[in-house]
């Protein structure tokens, strides 16, 4: 993928990119969800009914997230990353994954639309703060240190809202190329993305081992896994 000093890339990445890390999909074969449904683990309601249950289950994750280490793939952004802010600034990567490898790997100009695994905060407060803890005893659920409210994963649940919506428009209406790497094309309003990309005559790029559901919205498609077709997508 040839791009030019005028170009701006918007990144856009899902579950998809860290699966060859060890991270299991959402939707895939073996995915996160098969032995929890999603309404028992990310929804408000569940978190209304079992904390406990919600807790112990963002506490794997974490555990997983850190076993886990960055691919090809995360570094081949961060390094496009570099290229990109040194020639021209014209770079920003948008991920739905709540994981941190792309951190990791070194990416800074990066927005986590749908939270962090490595933050929580309090249901009063709202103010996000790190959080590496694994919070797994049902009696001794976190609470804040300020009001003394329940204290919840900074993860954007089914029916909630993404992180900065506004942040993100404002970055694709800069852009000149959407790569969107690893999602199903399934969730919105991230899948609703390329859709905004296509009527503003942005060129649009999928990288996946298959087509994602909003397939056809894209003006072009390299089906591979991520790690395989990412280092030699800019060169
Ligand atoms: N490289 C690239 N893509 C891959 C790879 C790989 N090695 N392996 C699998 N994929 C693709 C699958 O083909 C699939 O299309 O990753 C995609 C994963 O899709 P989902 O599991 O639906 O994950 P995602 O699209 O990120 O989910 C979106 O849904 O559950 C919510 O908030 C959660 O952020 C999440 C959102």
């Amino acid at each position: 993928m040839l791009l030019t000093p005028h170009d701006r890339l918007f990144v856009l990445t899902g579950a998809g990119i860290s699966a060859e890390s060890g991270l299991a999909t959402f939707r895939g074969s073996g995915g996160l969800w098969d032995g929890h449904r999603v309404e028992e683990v990310a929804t408000p309601e569940a978190w209304e009914i079992n904390p406990a249950l919600v807790w112990r289950f963002y506490s794997q994750r974490r555990r997983d997230a850190l076993d886990a280490r960055p691919n090809a793939a995360h570094f081949a952004l961060a390094q496009i990353e570099q290229r990109l802010m040194q020639e021209s600034g014209n770079f920003y990567l948008c991920t739905q994954n709540v994981d941190d490898l792309h951190e990791r790997a070194g990416s800074h100009r990066l927005h986590h639309m749908h939270g962090s695994l490595f933050e929580s905060r309090c249901v009063r407060c709202e103010q996000p703060f790190p959080d590496r803890a694994f919070h797994e005893d049902a009696d001794c659920l976190p609470r804040c240190g300020i009001c003394g409210s329940h204290v919840r994963p900074h993860i954007v649940w089914f029916g909630e809202m993404p992180l900065d919506m506004d942040a993100i428009y404002r970055e694709l209406n800069l852009a000149t190329v959407l790569l969107v790497v690893g999602t199903s094309g399934s969730v919105y309003p991230a899948a609703g993305l390329v859709h905004l990309a296509r009527a503003r005559n942005i060129r649009t790029v999928y990288v996946g081992p298959e087509e994602p559901q909003n397939a056809d919205a894209f003006s072009e498609i390299v089906l591979g896994p991520a790690t395989q077709v990412l280092p030699s997508l800019f060169s």
